[in-house]
């Protein structure tokens, strides 16, 4: 089987106290081997977080890297430097990044590449809005996010990758894509990758986002190609978060 995913971005959110309170309950909580935990924390504490960590199946992810390696590019962070302090996941391509600093498709899709590049796993987003949602664009959109990477990394890069479906209309809105409407999109996703980036279906996790909560995780696990979620809001609250990571344990 396997291992499903929980992945907690905090965006901006936390400071020091909370980021230690939280980890401190966090590392005693049992957690099942089939289960894996990606905290991924504002960038100035992950370092911090590392050194509390002493779990083997929580791990640390960024919210993003800068598309330069090194040099004059003041305020960013490099995936090298990601490295260098033992980090092991970055998101790509989220839709609040999408929007706020407009990044294109084809920016994250070179984020991807040095993602890859240093042997770290990318998360890559993708989803439709809810114009194009009603527009029944939403397998379109996600084709078009995939193809980019595809197309500027070759095929194959998608191996050993996390992609994570998280439709803008239900981040942060209470509103959760239906189950069943999330296991056709995800499936969709996985065919499209085997066919366009010759990746085996099991060489790629397909995360699901946007308002998962500890109510509504379990019915979006029994789909069969919902190999995880990626939580918001729910994962600032410990209590909640802990409830959603006792589901995932008793699947
Ligand atoms: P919410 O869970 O708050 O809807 O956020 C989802 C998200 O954007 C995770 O990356």
């Amino acid at each position: 089987m396997k291992k499903k995913l929980i992945i907690a971005n905090w965006k901006l959110n936390g400071n020091k106290v909370s980021i230690l309170n939280f980890l401190n309950l966090l590392n005693k909580h049992d957690i099942e081997e089939k289960c894996k935990i990606i905290m991924s924390f504002p960038v100035i504490y992950l370092y911090l977080a590392k050194t509390i960590i002493y779990k083997k199946n929580i791990f640390l992810g960024a919210q993003n890297i800068d598309v330069n390696l090194s040099g004059p590019f003041t305020g960013e962070i490099s995936v090298n430097m990601l490295k260098d302090i033992g980090i092991d996941y970055v998101i790509l391509g989220h839709s609040e990044r999408r929007k706020y600093h407009k990044e294109s498709d084809t920016l994250i899709a070179k984020k991807f590449e040095l993602v890859k590049k240093a042997n770290l796993i990318p998360i890559l987003c993708v989803g439709e809005n809810k114009e194009e949602k009603k527009l029944g664009q939403t397998q379109e959109v996600c084709a078009r996010q995939l193809n980019s990477v595809i197309s500027i990394c070759g095929p194959q890069i998608f191996n050993d990758t996390i992609i994570a479906y998280e439709p803008i209309w239900a981040i942060g809105s209470g509103e959760t894509a239906t189950p069943s409407s999330v296991q056709k999109i995800h499936r969709f996703i996985k065919e499209y990758i085997k066919k366009y980036g010759f990746v085996n279906s099991d060489k790629i996790s397909v995360q699901y986002g946007g308002s998962v909560d500890e109510n509504n995780v379990a019915q979006l696990l029994y789909e069969a190609d919902i190999d995880g979620v990626l939580v918001g809001g729910a994962s600032l609250n410990y209590n909640k978060f802990k409830k959603i990571i006792d589901i995932v344990n008793a699947f």
